[in-house]
């Protein structure tokens, strides 16, 4: 499963990078503006400087939402970067732009996806991943894992090629709850991907090996 980092904190990037675990980076724009990200031009430079630190896709959102407009600003997004998925969201004019894109060659994120009828949808339409929003569903009491879980059976059905990037995954749970049904991707903060790695037993093991260690060696 490829792990996706879903912020715009450069910072965090750099670290999930250097953790050696990273596969890509997802935005949107409220993450740009939790960064202080505003003005075209500032959003551009700020997705440059993403792509200079990732080996992998960059999600970068429109925020128009009329078919014309979208193909316009997705176009100029994909042209930064071969690095970067214009993402788009699950409305009418966001169906018919991700085909657009699909038959130019660029990929596409489809997000804002809450049922498995749109993540259909994404998948007739071309999407290159599809992102249903798990952490989002909880908050409302619905089984977020669930739906993956049905997007996978369908998708494998029909061998539909779209990713399914689980998306606002908030724990590792969500993490290995996506992994065993079988997401391709994952994408979530920084603060989940380094929860994997804690076990009070590993920590409590390795201070006993280096006292031991120490101690045979008469430190
Ligand atoms: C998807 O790509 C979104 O950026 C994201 O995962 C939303 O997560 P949130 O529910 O934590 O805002």
């Amino acid at each position: 499963m490829k792990f996706f980092i879903d912020t715009a904190n450069l910072e965090q990037i750099k670290e999930a990078q250097d953790l050696g675990v990273l596969d890509g980076v997802t935005t949107n724009p409220s993450l740009m503006a939790k960064e202080g990200i505003s003005g075209d031009e500032n959003v551009i430079n700020h997705y440059k400087a993403i792509c200079a630190i990732v080996d992998g896709d960059v999600s970068a959102e429109v925020i128009s939402t009329t078919y014309e407009e979208m193909i316009k600003e997705g176009e100029a997004l994909a042209a930064l970067d071969s690095k970067i998925v214009v993402k788009v969201p699950m409305i009418k004019d966001g169906v018919k732009a991700i085909k657009y894109f699909s038959k130019k060659g660029i990929k596409t994120n489809c997000t804002l996806v809450f049922t498995a009828g749109q993540a259909l949808l994404a998948a007739k339409a071309g999407a290159t991943y599809v992102s249903p929003f798990i952490g989002r569903l909880d908050d409302i009491s619905t089984d977020g894992l669930a739906l993956i879980e049905d997007i996978r059976l369908i998708y494998d059905n029909y061998q539909y090629p779209t990713q399914i990037l689980a998306a606002s995954v908030r724990h590792s749970a969500h993490i290995l709850g996506c992994a065993k049904i079988g997401a391709d991707v994952m994408t979530g903060p920084l603060s989940a991907m380094l929860a994997l790695l804690k076990h009070p037993l590993t920590d409590s093991g390795l201070a006993t090996f280096l006292a031991d260690h120490a101690k045979a060696a008469g430190k």
